[in-house]
């Protein structure tokens, strides 16, 4: 008897088309076909789910690293580099010039606090300098900052 898993697929093509980027991937479905006692063909290492969210929101992304970079250690833009920044206290990237709202906020940066900021920057910081950049879509926000937690984790 064959067993037969199905794994994923996540419908975000429509939060991806809406962004207008040509390097949205379609959703994926694998399907792995093996007999009882087979070494599994594939080996994940994380939930399918949390691999298409991630890859969503580094197309996502696009919008923001004309002012961010979130590699470690890379220079900041306009923006400062966003390497660790979940969880972390909102105005701490190094050398950075943050505006007064922004570093006397007392935010952490929660993935709720971060949806805030990124559907309104400046509603939710006003006098924050991020004034571009903001996400309408709210599966578009979850993606970006799933993108962003995997992008700090290497
Ligand atoms: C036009 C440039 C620009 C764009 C586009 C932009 N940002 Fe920003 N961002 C900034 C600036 C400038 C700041 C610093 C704001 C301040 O000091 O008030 C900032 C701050 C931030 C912070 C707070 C960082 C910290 O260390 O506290 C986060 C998080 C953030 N941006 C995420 C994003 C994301 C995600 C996107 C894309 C969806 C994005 N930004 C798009 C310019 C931009």
């Amino acid at each position: 008897m064959k067993t037969i898993f199905r794994l994923a697929t996540l419908g975000l093509v429509s939060a991806l088309a809406a962004c207008g980027s040509d390097a949205a991937p379609g959703p994926t479905e694998q399907i792995i076909v093996r007999e009882p006692g087979e070494t599994p063909a594939v080996t994940l290492t994380k939930a399918p789910e949390n691999i298409s969210l991630a890859a969503a929101g580094e197309a996502a992304f696009a919008v923001c690293s004309a002012c961010h970079s979130v590699e470690k250690g890379a220079p900041a833009g306009p923006g400062p580099n966003l390497h660790g920044v979940v969880g972390r206290a909102a105005g701490a990237a190094e050398g950075f010039a943050y505006s007064e709202a922004l570093k006397t906020s007392g935010i952490s940066w929660s993935e709720a606090e971060l949806d805030a900021y990124l559907a309104n920057p400046v509603a939710k910081v006003p006098g924050t300098t991020m004034v571009a950049g903001a996400l309408e879509d709210a599966e578009q926000r979850k993606a970006v900052i799933a993108y962003l937690k995997d992008a700090s984790s290497s």
